[in-house]
């Protein structure tokens, strides 16, 4: 079983490059199926959600394969089904972005209910209804999304919520609707933006991205093209954290602070001073950290919920308490036990969780519960005194291509073992 072992309680100094963005990614490779034509995505992570989307492209009769480091050529032309085995998408809950595109591509599709996952329930009811006003027919009992969709039909649709995914594969419906398809209350995300710049290189008619509505004109042929897919601004959060937390200088190259202005927001009051370049972003914290505002998680560009974690692992040695309240999932407070182990004062009561500073943290055997609680404990043990092992972390590996290297390449004493 893989794990990682990190001594703690030395400064960091360094500088690592930021991957591509994983939600990011994932929608675009589900875009692909809306194209005729080779489909060359630069600056694709190495992740194991997008090997579980290569599975599901493959497993569809595309063809999918890495050239060089992080190079993936993608050729949908060769698609010869519809349907999406319940083993594929359990390996990623997120797969339900496939529907909208398969039904676009298709005119049917069949998936199996995307499970919850450790957040909680995941629900799809927003994609559903989306689609059924597009002209979908969806028979959803039995666990299995039975779809049929001889003709999508532009239209007006409202969501009831920002929801990341619901935007994204009604965007990808809406490519293959007749007519105009307008967004309202669409999620804001910049990796909904990365889509709609996808699509339109692909010869697609979107605007609106990154603003609540977003309008589609369907109908028209895509073709195949390059893109490099954005930074991770969840990625380039967490090491902004770990110096945050462990104290230190680092330089991320290729991080953008645009997407993720409330985090670093945030880590400058509690007094870490953070510069953007043309270049990335460098991040200095000499001194011990000082509580903060209460952070609110939200749709963007609210506080992100996937920073969540991560800030209160950077924020455990800070003088005085700071108060965390989760706005988007029911169970993302799973890290908090495990950073417990590690000494940490957290008092959770339903959506809000209180962080009081101590002074020190020591080194403990943990588990991550989670892709971002997970990084979170990786963030926290840069800060311990002594030895910590991080263990399941195949839950880390669906989001972080290489933390241990990364980490590493910051100053941080980090070993993977057990691959
Ligand atoms: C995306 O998930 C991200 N995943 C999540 O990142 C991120 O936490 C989330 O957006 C919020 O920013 C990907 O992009 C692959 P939502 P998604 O639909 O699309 C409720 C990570 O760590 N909802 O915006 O599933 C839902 O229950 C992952 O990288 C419905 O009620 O998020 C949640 O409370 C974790 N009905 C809220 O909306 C629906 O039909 C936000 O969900 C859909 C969602």
């Amino acid at each position: 079983m893989s794990q990682l072992t990190i001594r703690g309680g030395s400064c960091l100094g360094g500088e690592t490059e930021i991957q591509g963005a994983k939600n990011s990614v994932l929608p675009i490779l589900a875009a692909t199926l809306l194209t005729a034509g080779q489909v060359e995505l630069r600056g694709c992570p190495r992740l194991r959600d997008v090997d579980a989307s290569i599975h599901i492209l493959r497993d569809l009769g595309c063809t999918a394969r890495w050239e060089g480091e992080n190079v993936l050529l993608v050729d949908t032309r060769n698609l010869n089904g519809c349907a999406v085995s319940e083993r594929l998408m359990r390996e990623m809950r997120s797969s339900a972005i496939f529907l909208g595109a398969i039904l676009a591509r298709c005119g049917q599709a069949e998936l199996s209910y995307p499970g919850g996952c450790e957040l909680g329930p995941r629900p799809i009811d927003l994609h559903l209804s989306g689609l059924r006003d597009l002209g979908a027919e969806i028979d959803d009992a039995g666990g299995v999304l039975h779809c049929k969709a001889p003709c999508l039909q532009g239209r007006e649709i409202v969501l009831s919520l920002p929801s990341v995914g619901a935007t994204e594969n009604l965007m990808l419906a809406a490519c293959g609707a007749d007519g105009v398809t307008t967004i309202s209350n669409a999620a804001r995300e910049p990796e909904i933006v990365d889509l709609q710049q996808f699509l339109t290189a692909c010869g697609a008619k979107v605007s609106g991205a990154g603003t609540s509505t977003v309008s589609v004109e369907g109908g028209k042929p895509l073709h195949g093209c390059t893109y490099t897919v954005m930074p991770d601004r969840i990625v380039t959060a967490t090491y902004l954290c770990a110096a945050a937390s462990a104290g230190g200088e680092i330089f991320l190259q290729g991080a953008r602070e645009a997407h993720l202005s409330t985090v670093t927001a945030v880590l400058r009051e509690a007094g870490c001073s953070i510069r953007s370049e043309e270049r990335g972003m460098a991040c200095v914290c000499r001194d011990r950290l000082t509580a903060v505002r209460p952070v609110r998680t939200a749709p963007y560009p609210g506080f992100p919920t996937d920073a969540q974690a991560i800030l209160m692992a950077a924020l455990l040695r800070s003088r005085g308490a700071t108060v965390f309240e989760e706005n988007l999932f029911a169970s993302r407070y799973r890290h908090v036990d495990e950073l417990a182990r590690m000494g940490a004062d957290i008092r959770v009561s339903g959506r809000v969780a209180v962080v009081t500073g101590i002074k020190t943290l020591h080194g403990a055997p943990v588990r991550c519960t989670d892709l971002r609680g997970g990084a979170a404990l990786c963030v926290a043990a840069l800060a311990a005194e002594g030895e910590t092992s991080v263990r399941e972390i195949g839950h880390i590996d669906r989001g972080y291509e290489d933390i241990a290297g990364d980490l590493r390449r910051l100053g941080a004493e980090i070993v993977r073992t057990g691959d």
